[in-house]
């Protein structure tokens, strides 16, 4: 059994100091993740997302933690536990989260190189690593790892005693993760779960999420004709199911921005005067948040800050429509079915399940007689608030102050993680997100990118938080 390593300041400065040393072994690392192409979502790289697991098996093995592959019928998950030896750590236990799964790359021509050949970007506004997966969530699962391989190397093991959980089906909507957490759920449980896959409130100032929304995923196939017609042969007479599909698309909001589908907002609660003087305190430049993707106002509810549209606010977005003659040219058709791939992000208590039905009744009560409609349900989790009030949340956000610039500031977050909400109700363990992401990353987008000192200090962050829970 190996000691607990100390704690104190000259302990981790030294840790501190050999993250600083190892950065370039480091970047060779995750540059070597990075290569290999795990998108989950496509069947036809399946081999490669066993891949990514493997790798980070056998970096997790080198470490000393004892890790393993379990297959589910999707992705494999790796899971590791501080070893005797080693990676083994003493006082709290603590879970640690990310994803190695990545989004697919399409539109692969407006990348300014192959996503998976990482290479170090010298940029206007500091270094960055770009590729696919670079800080969705490659990188930033990395930042992890690396902080427990210099702890483990300056001290011979972990301030704390540390499991590790990678998912490979995240960036698909997790389809293999409620059953596996319900079989072989006993296996991760913890004081705590770290999950690092958000971002920091802005460059300077390192965040820890509170709150996530949840996801609704709906897709809407509308079928009129049997086939394709001549407009001019039969419009008019015909009924269109793109014009259906338009008219229900666009009922879905009100002038003011409001969503119409009945009870929506049923369990929507208002947050707290509390948080909303919080929020206003952390001076969200919205202008420049919509500035830097060439727009001007914010598009939620009328009525509502930029934050709260964000953060605490529903919404329904329409991600994709199709129908008719979209090629080159012009072509009249009448088309035979229109479709949409629509998704609702959820807050408070709002129940997917109840929303779902809401919505296909919202739907049904619009298609006409000569239509048929069919619905594909996707992904379906809740809202989660995260328990603020624990004493990891102080001990962290002290840990990152003193690395960064300014204070780590409380924060929410627009986009889902699964499991964060499974960590509670399955497992019963409250969670810690912290994540070093910025706006820019253009996670899921072409041309991702890390910046190095989001890794670097990222690294340095986790080696922190390490030792501030082992004190806490
Ligand atoms: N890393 C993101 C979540 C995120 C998004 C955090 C934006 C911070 C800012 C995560 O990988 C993701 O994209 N999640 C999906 C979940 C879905 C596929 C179930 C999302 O939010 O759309
Ligand atoms: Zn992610």
């Amino acid at each position: 059994m190996s000691q607990t390593p100390p704690t104190d300041d000259a302990a981790l400065v030294r840790v501190l100091d050999r993250i600083d040393a190892d950065l370039p072994e480091a970047l060779e690392r995750l540059k070597a993740l990075l290569r290999i192409p795990s998108i989950s979502t496509d069947p036809a790289f399946r081999a490669q997302c066993a891949d990514a697991a493997q790798w980070l098996r056998e970096d997790l093995a080198a470490l000393g933690f004892e890790a393993r592959l379990d297959a589910t019928p999707g992705h494999p998950m790796v899971v590791a536990h501080g070893a005797p030896g080693k990676a083994a750590g003493q006082g709290p236990h603590v879970l640690f989260y990310g994803h190695y799964d990545v989004q697919p790359v399409d539109p692969l021509e407006l990348w300014h190189r192959d996503p998976f050949d990482p290479e170090v970007e010298e940029t206007a506004v500091g270094k960055v690593i770009r590729a696919r997966g670079a800080a969705d969530d490659k990188g930033q699962l990395m930042t992890f790892v690396e902080a427990c391989r210099a702890w483990i190397a300056e001290h011979g093991s972990l301030p704390v005693q540390v499991s590790i959980l990678f998912e490979g089906e995240e960036e698909s909507g997790s389809p293999s993760l409620v059953p596996y957490l319900k079989e072989r759920g006993d296996d991760l449980k913890a004081d705590l779960a770290m999950i690092c896959d958000t971002g920091m409130f802005d460059p300077q100032t390192p965040a820890i999420s509170t709150m996530l929304r949840g996801l609704l995923g709906q897709e809407v196939i509308i079928t009129g004709p049997e086939r394709d017609l001549h407009s001019g042969m039969y419009g008019g007479a015909a009924m269109n199911p793109a014009r259906v599909l338009a008219r229900i698309l666009a009922d879905l909001h009100d002038e003011e921005g409001r969503i119409q589908v009945p009870g929506f907002y049923d369990d929507v609660p208002e947050i707290s005067d509390e948080l909303r003087a919080q929020w206003d305190g952390l001076g969200f430049d919205a202008e420049a948040f919509l500035g830097a993707v060439g727009l001007k106002h914010p598009a939620g509810e009328k009525g509502r800050t930029a934050l709260e549209m964000l953060w605490s606010r529903p919404t329904c977005e329409i991600n994709g429509m199709i129908s008719g003659y979209t090629g080159a040219g012009f072509k009249t058709v009448l088309p035979s079915k229109a479709s949409a791939k629509v998704s609702f992000r959820l807050v408070g208590q709002q129940d997917p399940a109840k929303l779902r039905e809401a919505f296909q009744a919202f739907v049904r009560a619009r298609v006409p007689d000569d239509c048929k409609v069919e619905f594909i349900n996707h992904s379906a989790g809740p809202a989660s608030v995260m328990a603020t009030d624990h004493p990891a949340y102080e001990a962290a956000r002290q840990a990152l102050s003193d690395e960064w610039p300014r204070e780590a500031a409380f924060v929410g977050c627009g986009g889902s993680i699964p499991i964060a909400g499974y960590f509670k109700t399955i497992l019963g363990m409250d969670s810690l997100l912290i994540g070093f992401g910025r706006d820019d990353d253009q996670i899921h987008s072409p041309n991702e990118k890390y910046d190095l000192e989001s890794f670097h200090k990222g690294i340095r962050s986790w080696a922190r938080v390490l030792a501030a829970l082992a004190r806490a």
